[in-house]
């Protein structure tokens, strides 16, 4: 397929502009470019055939299943769209005063109001945009509150087990704490022996997903709630598996004292490609004074942005935090109303049915049930055809679904962490259990199918270290690669993921 500069045309055009009757201001010289930018030059149906012929060419929650473990790709109800569409809330200015503002931050109140319900715990900011932007900002919390007890000087270490998502680490290492790695027992829980000897005065924290990135509940959490508090630190929930557990358990009720949510997971949004997110935190009544600035506050009947916190550790985001995001979640939870956990039930029992037909075919390294995903390993398959989970992921596509997560969590060779959440259908479902079966037979008596997967989609198997590290992402005009020279032979790589 050409690209959009290799069609383009010198003089064509998509669209025409009313002729400008108002004075031309003059531009000082030193500002002015020195040649017109090179822009593609071509007409509208060209243009439409591009972008809709690039449309049909990529993979969405929209064109079939995607059971990306641990970044919860579900669908996205379509009546969210319509109400963050509303105009009070698509035109609102942010920095439209309080007053003609009512409806938008009585919604951001509502939502607080519900995650702080959902998370056990009374006291919510909706300002960072992200996952990882929470657990930084919840890391902050804990400097500022450990400073405030005098202890900021002692408490450096944070632990985290070593199924942690690599978000968890980075933001240790950017909150300047020290991180201690702790092990995973054989049933898939914290070891709780290897912990003991690692927490003490000297300890700010534990940081913990539960369920797991194994999708496995740990069943010592009061154990290791004890642990910490027992010697005054805290507990920070990363929030990215709440969709195993909305309105069954409560972060707060497991003792947990800082929470994130990935509103873009757990509460629909369309999410592909980097996002836009949004990762509120809850925190326990002692954290409250130092969420961020400002927090949404009810007056009886009325709604403020308060900014007046002394002890805030400032600003996070911008303005009030991504307000899309909150309208799309605030309706997606709305329309569960209080049956909200009946969306946590179907992601399990989806999760579990899948686990229960794929078991036999793959390696179960914790052979539990699950909560809303799992983790499968293909090293029998490599072990005894050569065929890792990388040809798996591959092959999946050819049968028209998005592969799972894959080598993550890093403590499973060959992973395949698989997250099919609530809303497929058992015929989807199905579908998929006969595409990985017929895989694993294939992986026997065929494995070069395997291995030389995809063989239909528009991509074939790239090299993915290169495409990484070597990406072309801008055009360069007469230096740019003739990339359809490229040679297109599938390589055995085996780049490590996370979700
Ligand atoms: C377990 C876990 N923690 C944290 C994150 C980071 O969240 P975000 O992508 O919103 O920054 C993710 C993302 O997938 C995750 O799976």
């Amino acid at each position: 397929m050409k690209l959009i500069y290799e069609q383009s045309q010198e003089g064509r055009r998509a669209s025409s502009l009313p002729r400008n009757d108002l004075p031309v201001p003059e531009i000082p010289a030193e500002l002015r470019r020195a040649r017109p930018p090179r822009l593609p030059e071509i007409a509208e149906p060209e243009l439409l055939r591009h972008f809709t012929k690039l449309s049909t060419r990529t993979f969405g929650i929209d064109t079939g299943f995607y059971p990306l473990g641990s970044c919860t790709m579900k669908h996205n109800p379509r009546v969210n769209e319509r109400v963050v569409n509303l105009p009070g809330f698509r035109d609102l200015h942010p920095l439209q005063e309080d007053d003609g503002a009512q409806g938008a931050l009585e919604l951001m109140w509502r939502l607080q109001e519900i995650l702080a319900e959902v998370a056990g715990l009374p006291a919510v900011s909706l300002q960072p945009a992200a996952g990882s932007q929470g657990e930084l900002t919840g890391l902050m919390l804990m400097r500022a509150y450990f400073a405030d007890l005098g202890e900021g000087e002692t408490r450096r270490k944070v632990v985290i087990p070593d199924t942690a998502h690599g978000t968890n680490p980075a933001s240790v290492t950017m909150g300047g704490y020290e991180l201690t790695p702790v092990q995973t027992d054989p049933r898939g829980n914290i070891d709780v022996d290897d912990l003991r000897g690692k927490v003490d005065e000297g300890t700010a924290g534990l940081m913990l997903t539960n369920p797991s990135t194994l999708g496995l509940f740990d069943e010592n959490i009061e154990e290791i709630g004890r642990i910490f508090h027992g010697a005054g630190s805290l507990m920070y929930y990363d929030g990215a598996n709440l969709n195993a557990v909305c309105g069954i358990s409560r972060p707060g009720d497991m003792g947990f004292d800082i929470v994130h949510f990935n509103l873009h997971k757990t509460f629909s949004q369309p999410h592909g490609g980097g996002g836009p997110g949004g990762g509120p935190i809850a925190v326990r009544d002692r954290l409250e004074p130092f969420l961020p600035v400002p927090a949404v506050v009810r007056e009886d009947d009325a709604f403020r942005l308060d900014y007046d916190r002394p002890q805030s550790i400032g600003k996070v985001r911008g303005f009030g935090g991504p307000f899309g995001v909150f309208v799309r979640s605030y309706a997606y939870i709305r329309s569960y109303g209080p049956g909200l956990r009946e969306m946590s039930e179907a992601a399990v029992l989806n999760a579990n049915y899948l686990l229960a037909r794929l078991k036999g075919a793959y390696e179960l390294p914790f052979d539990r049930l699950c909560l809303h995903e799992f983790v499968l390993s293909a090293r029998r398959l490599k072990r005894e055809h050569g065929v890792t989970a990388l040809d798996v992921a591959k092959r999946l596509m050819d049968y028209g679904f998005h592969p799972p997560t894959i080598y993550f969590p890093l403590i499973v060779p060959e992973a395949l962490m698989i997250e099919p959440t609530e809303t497929e259908a058992k015929e989807t479902l199905d579908e998929f259990v006969a595409a990985m079966l017929e895989i694993a037979r294939d992986a026997a008596e065929s494995p070069e199918l395997l291995k030389e997967a995809p063989h239909d989609r528009p991509v074939r198997r790239v090299d993915e270290v290169k495409a990484a590290k070597r990406g072309v992402l801008r055009y360069l005009f007469e230096d740019h690669p003739d990339l359809s020279t490229e040679p297109t032979a599938p390589r055995q790589l085996e780049a490590q993921k996370g979700a």
